[in-house]
């Protein structure tokens, strides 16, 4: 049997491409950096994606309050956007000021410079204790405006081995500190109704 550092090591294969998500409320507009995102449907007219974000995070809250977030895929040119978002909580400072964006049709905020985007409206939500898992329906996609050719998606293996040293010991405080965040939450699983689920009558 592996041990859990081993398993941990083991599921990491199963992660998605380093991805921004933003989102608004009431005027406030925050974006974050995520690696939980996994396509949520083989049916081409259904576009689907679930993201899994932790409670503490601010991204957390305005995606639930507001039913609708962006998933951006990045280039791998796009190391310092990693940092602006994935570093720092939109609680701290405003981090969408200095990121060229627009508001798409949800309402919610496009980053102008990125591979492609995804605007998603929450279908359903699954409370794992630390965090919720969103499943988005897509509602409409957009390529970046860069010119082309468009790059190469950042996969969480390239984020991995070309972090820049001086980021190193943040970036694992800051996974240790949500580590223990989780273990301490995991258990604790609620049952979540989704206030815009119709079912058929
Ligand atoms: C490479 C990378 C992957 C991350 N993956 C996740 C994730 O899957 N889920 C999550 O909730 N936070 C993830 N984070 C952490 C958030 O991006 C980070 O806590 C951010 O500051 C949240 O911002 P906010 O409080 O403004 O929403 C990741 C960060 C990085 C750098």
């Amino acid at each position: 049997m592996p041990t859990p550092n081993e398993t941990y090591q083991l599921l990491r294969n199963l992660t998605s491409p380093v991805v921004a998500v933003t989102a608004e409320r009431s005027g406030k507009r925050n974006g974050m950096i995520l690696d939980s995102a996994v396509r949520a449907s083989i049916v081409p007219s259904i576009p689907r994606l679930s993201v899994y974000v932790h409670k503490f995070n601010f991204s957390h809250d305005l995606i639930f309050d507001s039913g609708h977030f962006v998933l951006h895929l990045l280039r791998t040119d796009q190391m310092d956007l990693v940092h602006q978002l994935g570093f720092a909580s939109g609680r701290e400072h405003d981090k969408l000021t200095t990121i060229p964006h627009h508001l798409g049709t949800t309402g919610a905020p496009v980053l102008d410079d990125c591979y492609a985007h995804f605007e998603c409206r929450v279908a359903n939500v699954m409370d794992s204790g630390s965090s919720t898992c969103f499943l988005g329906d897509v509602v409409a996609v957009g390529f970046g405006r860069a010119a082309q050719p468009r790059g190469e998606v950042m996969t969480a293996a390239y984020f991995r081995a070309h972090i820049p040293a001086a980021w190193k010991t943040t970036y694992e405080e800051q996974l240790r500190a949500a580590q223990d965040f989780a273990a301490a939450r995991s258990r604790d699983i609620r049952p979540v109704v989704w206030r815009g689920l119709e079912r058929p009558s």
